[in-house]
């Protein structure tokens, strides 16, 4: 299907979803958040599609946060509906079930600091900018970024973030442990290429339930999450692929994962 404003691309089952609206620095405005949920879901029910990269056209943003100027008009109602819209998207990303990796190649601000945060894990370009400016706006944050944020980094970096609406470095959203790693900008793409190989050599079961039980469990009390991490091994069990896999251990030879 062709978008007007993300690029879609799969290739060695890696889909490669890239925003694209290079004159307002990748800023979403609603038609490219729906086109988002619509790609999303696409692929989300392709079995050729083991890993989703997520990046940003031209080389100066990821995403520079929501349409500003289309925000300007907003009423009480469709501010509402546009947060509502947003936090949908990217709830449904955390519950896809394939690996989101955020090749994160620019600005990632506002809205865009928030697209990254709902994916599993990021690279950044050494040139990326992360922070949640919506203050200078005189508005908050609206997919997520308050909740996100405190939790991939803690409260009070977290309030330092939002509540200043200063930009952070990609080096320093790396030692606070927002992004898990950080690559000069010509080895990006091919950096977050490289860990999507790794987690489709995988078995695509375990990696599919491992994602589920974590970002389902990390909403529960640490009780349930235990109990449904019980209840997803013990699924594990009766998959093609946990045989292949202690089999292929056991004879010293590498496992042909089915993905069944
Ligand atoms: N919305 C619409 N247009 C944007 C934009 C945005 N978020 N960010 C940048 N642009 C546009 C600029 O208006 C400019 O357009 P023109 O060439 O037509 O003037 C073009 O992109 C290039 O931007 P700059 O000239 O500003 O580039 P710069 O290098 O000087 O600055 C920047 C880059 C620091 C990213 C700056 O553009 C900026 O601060 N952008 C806004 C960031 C922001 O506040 N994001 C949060 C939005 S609110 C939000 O996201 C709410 C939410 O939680 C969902």
């Amino acid at each position: 299907m062709a978008y007007e404003n993300l690029l879609v691309d799969v290739s060695e089952r890696i889909a490669t979803v890239t925003f694209n609206r290079p004159k307002s620095l990748n800023a979403l405005n609603p038609p490219t958040v729906r086109e988002l949920g619509t790609a999303m879901e696409e692929i989300s029910s392709r079995e050729d599609v083991g890993v989703v990269l997520l990046t940003g056209s031209g080389e100066k943003a990821f995403i520079a946060g929501a349409d500003i100027s289309e925000m300007k008009a907003f009423t009480t109602m469709q501010a509402l509906d546009f947060a509502l819209l947003g936090q949908g998207v990217l709830s449904f990303i955390e519950r896809m079930p394939q690996p989101v990796i955020g090749a994160i190649n620019g600005f990632a601000l506002g809205g865009g600091c928030e697209v990254a945060m709902a994916c599993d894990l990021l690279v950044a370009s050494d040139t990326a900018r992360f922070g949640q400016p919506e203050v200078n706006l005189g508005i908050i944050p609206g997919y997520g970024g308050t909740q996100r944020l405190p939790r991939l980094v803690g409260r009070n970096l977290a309030k330092e973030l939002v509540l200043t609406g200063e930009m952070i470095s990609a080096q320093r959203a790396y030692e606070i442990g927002l992004v898990n790693k950080v690559v000069p900008a010509a080895e990006l793409m091919n950096a977050a290429r490289e860990i999507a190989k790794k987690i489709l050599s995988r078995g695509p079961v375990a990696v599919r339930t491992a994602k589920m039980a974590m970002n389902r469990g990390l909403d529960l009390d640490l009780g349930n999450a235990c109990a449904l991490e019980a209840s997803l091994f013990a699924a594990g069990f009766s998959t093609a692929d946990r045989q292949e896999g202690i089999a292929a251990f056991l004879e010293k030879r590498k496992p042909a994962f089915t993905g069944r």
